[in-house]
């Protein structure tokens, strides 16, 4: 695992894209597993800008987002399919049909879910997957106690999470309790994984994430048995971190390595 401490949010959207946008350039049908929230909305800004500034390309870009509510209509101002294309896909060339959601509506839903695991198969697996991470650790909404070799299904959602994402819901309303997700083992497919977390209120879940031991209770610590996994941290997020000074001079040295050609 690589831990990148910066020192803003703002620092951790140029890298984060800057990864993304060279990985595109090598592969223009790049499969890109997508974030909701509040976390990653500084990347799609930068991609939109990538777009709209130098013509960057994502006609043949196939995106997978690990997580969408149940019972919002896409239409609904909270609904995870309407904040993608508020944030990206109404700015960039993506296509429509190259775009997944796993299902939240009509019959069937568990063999649907099993279908998004394919449609992700078909496409060769995602390439890249952007997360975020919740204060109770959860990724997509793997919520505590979720199998560490689970695929996308419906999960109920804790109160702590319903709490944290009721600030998206300005009439007061909470958010649905039923959500469809892409599973733990779904998010370990991935090759590259690509987590940013800020602000206090991550740090104890990113401490149990990077440094606790691997445990259902704490979803985000399955990533330490992923083998190309990079944590982009702002202080205040990696601030439970007892082991900074080591992965400070790990990314000095790899810098150092990466310049003489040898990483
Ligand atoms: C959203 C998702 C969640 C969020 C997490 C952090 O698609 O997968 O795991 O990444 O809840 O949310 P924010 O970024 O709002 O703090």
């Amino acid at each position: 695992m690589k831990v990148i401490v910066l020192d803003s949010r703002e620092e951790a959207a140029v890298t984060v894209s800057d990864e993304i946008l060279v990985a595109l350039r090598q592969k223009p049908d790049l499969v890109l597993g997508l974030a909701t929230g509040s976390t990653p909305t500084g990347v799609y800004a930068r991609l939109v800008q990538a777009h709209v500034n130098e013509g960057v390309d994502f006609s043949r870009v196939s995106t997978f987002n690990l997580d969408e509510y149940l019972g919002l209509p896409a239409s609904h101002a909270c609904s995870y399919r309407h904040f993608m294309k508020v944030h990206l896909f109404d700015h960039i060339n993506v296509r429509p049909e190259n775009i997944h959601f796993p299902p939240t509506e009509g019959e069937q839903l568990v063999a649907r879910c099993a279908e998004y695991e394919q449609s992700i198969d078909r496409l060769g697996g995602i390439d890249i997957q952007l997360l975020g991470i919740g204060s109770n650790g959860h990724i997509g909404f793997n919520e505590p106690t979720s199998s560490l070799a689970s695929r996308t299904r419906i999960k109920t959602l804790t109160e702590k999470t319903l709490k944290d994402n009721s600030r998206f819901y300005v009439s007061g309303d909470s958010p649905p309790r039923l959500a469809s997700t892409m599973g733990i083992g779904t998010i370990l497919g991935a090759k590259h994984i690509l987590l940013q977390a800020f602000g206090e209120r991550k740090a104890n879940a990113v401490q149990a994430a990077i440094e606790g031991a691997v445990s259902a209770l704490w979803p985000a610590s399955a990533l330490q048995l992923h083998a190309n996994t990079s944590f982009y941290l702002d202080r205040e997020s990696a601030s439970g971190l007892t082991m900074l000074d080591y992965y400070q001079s790990t990314n000095e040295n790899d810098r150092e390595l990466r310049r003489r050609g040898l990483l």
